[in-house]
């Protein structure tokens, strides 16, 4: 009994269709929240349910099928919170009798929210792809400039990447002279001279647009070259084609690596702000609120600041707001770029882990409530303080950046699709919530994979234009994905889909 429910609770696609485990309920021991035990630890070797490998008899079929039986019959299943050790648990149910035999289990949407993690996220491989890609270019560009670097950051170096992710990268000219301006030959003293420019903007889009001829016409496996110097931050757009990136190359650019930085720390404290932010990037792309096209969408970037808003605002918090992490600081975090304080804390270690154990599912839920009510028209989102500002501009959608306090970062946004965007929170939490209340038939589709079919988004949009009531478009929606549900589970479609979507 219990590897049967181990088996459907830790490999269980997106889509796969609800089977609850039924087991006596005396050897159900359960306590709300989540459990983060590897039970994969837990498995026994084939065919010999107690004495593993080494014991080399072999036994009969029956004596194995009886012997897996009693051993079921002793297991226990337990559901236990995150944050309690699952040493002192076991300590504590021991009072009701000796426990043997027990594996851990998770809420089974926590668990779909973990597997999108594990199936979407950027690989060792790929990792390492984009750093050699940036080595690559950093060869082509120091043909102009001897020592420069080329280092990645955004998604590709934060630990919010998904496959499939451009490839933001940045020339640094900073450490250019730096050990060798004054380099002696023997009696010899060389010194670098610089030509100046009128501004340092002038001055990026210059070095820009000569690295851009250079990729273009001597850069290998580099196509598509286009030059977009006229931008807020001046860039390099190009397909580096041996790789199979999109690559944005621009140019000084240390504070955006130091956001990056700031977002690794985030998603690096707590192991579920990383799989929350994959889904609600996932699930907003299945309903096209975001887009790889520029325009007045909603970024992945801005959703990150959401869900990290969000998970400050916890109560207790999930997250500690940018100040505090400065009040961390010590000396050698110190670090101003262009007049911007960019310090916070470096050292991981030092971060206190949060006392709040909330499951994945209920933040899911609270995250699509939170921001289905929240006053856009009034408030700024700011990770700084932790909580609303009053907006200091009209954007329809404020989301303060954390160093340059005076940009919006979502300052692109459109006010229809920040109302599409909050529509749709609605929607999602509104499906969650007649999950809970539910218990959906053996054929119809559960969890995720309502919130990530395009087949919800495509309904959702053709009743919208008929403008029915809510109340009837949620009917209908509710009503395609139980037609489409046999169809679709033929396919595992939840994982295909999603990954079409990348
Ligand atoms: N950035 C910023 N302000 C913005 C947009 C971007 O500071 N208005 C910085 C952020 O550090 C961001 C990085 O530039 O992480 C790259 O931007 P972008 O490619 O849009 O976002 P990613 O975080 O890389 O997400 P994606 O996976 O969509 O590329
Ligand atoms: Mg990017």
């Amino acid at each position: 009994m219990a590897t049967r429910g181990v088996g459907l609770l830790t490999r269980l696609p997106l889509c796969a269709q609800r089977s609850r485990v039924l087991h006596p309920i005396h050897r159900l021991l359960t306590c709300p929240g989540t459990v983060a035990t590897d039970v994969r630890r837990e498995e026994q070797s084939f065919g010999s349910a107690e004495t593993g490998s080494e014991d080399r008899t072999l036994k009969r079929f029956s004596e194995v099928q009886k012997e897996r039986r009693e051993q079921a019959q002793r297991t226990v299943l337990i559901h236990c919170p995150n944050k309690i050790s699952e040493k002192k648990f076991l300590k504590y149910l021991s009072q009701h009798g000796p426990i043997s035999n027990h594996f851990f289990y998770e809420s089974i949407i926590d668990d779909q929210l973990n597997i999108l993690l594990k199936e979407f996220q950027l690989t060792e491989e790929n990792t390492r792809l984009r750093y050699l890609t940036c080595s690559l270019i950093e060869d082509v560009a120091a043909a102009y400039f001897p020592d420069c670097a080329v280092r990645p950051f955004g998604s590709s170096v934060n630990g919010f990447g998904k496959l499939g992710c451009d490839l933001d990268m940045f020339l640094d000219l900073d450490e250019i002279g730096k050990s060798d301006a004054h380099k002696t030959s023997g009696n010899f003293l060389m010194e670098f001279q610089v030509k100046n420019v009128a501004s340092e903007r002038i001055a990026t889009q210059k070095i820009l647009s000569v690295i851009g001829e250079c990729l273009d016409h001597f850069g290998p496996g580099c196509v598509g070259v286009q030059k977009i110097l006229n931008a807020r931050c001046p860039l390099v757009r190009f397909s580096h084609q041996a790789s199979g990136f999109q690559c944005d190359l621009t140019t000084n650019n240390r504070i955006a690596l130091k956001s990056s930085e700031l977002l690794y720390i985030y998603g690096a404290v707590d192991p579920r702000v990383r799989a929350l932010v994959f889904t609600i990037r996932c699930w907003a792309r299945a309903h096209s609120l975001t887009s790889s096209i520029p325009g007045a969408w909603i970024t992945n970037f801005s959703l990150t600041m959401m869900v990290i808003f969000f998970l400050q605002r916890r109560s207790p918090p999930i997250l500690p707001t940018l100040d505090y992490l400065k009040t961390l600081a010590d000396a050698e975090d110190k670090c101003i770029i262009e007049g911007h304080n960019c310090t916070f804390i470096c050292d991981l270690n030092r971060i206190k882990p949060s006392e709040n154990a909330e499951t994945l599912e209920l933040l899911l839920k609270e995250f699509f409530e939170f921001f289905g009510n929240f006053s856009f028209n009034k408030n700024s989102i700011n990770i700084r303080q932790g909580k609303e500002q009053n907006k200091p501009e009209s954007s329809p959608l404020h989301i303060q950046n954390p160093f340059e306090t005076s940009l919006n970062i979502s300052k692109n946004v459109s006010q229809s699709q920040l109302q599409k965007f909050v529509d749709l929170a609605r929607e999602s939490a509104w499906i969650l919530e007649q999950e809970d209340k539910d218990h959906p038939s053996s054929n119809q589709l559960w969890g995720l994979a309502t919130l990530l079919l395009p087949s919800v988004a495509k309904s959702m949009s053709h009743t919208k234009k008929k403008k029915k009531p809510a109340s009837e478009r949620i009917k209908n929606l509710l009503e395609s994905i139980r037609s489409s549900s046999t169809e679709n589970s033929k396919n595992t479609v939840g994982k295909r889909t999603v990954s079409t979507q990348a």
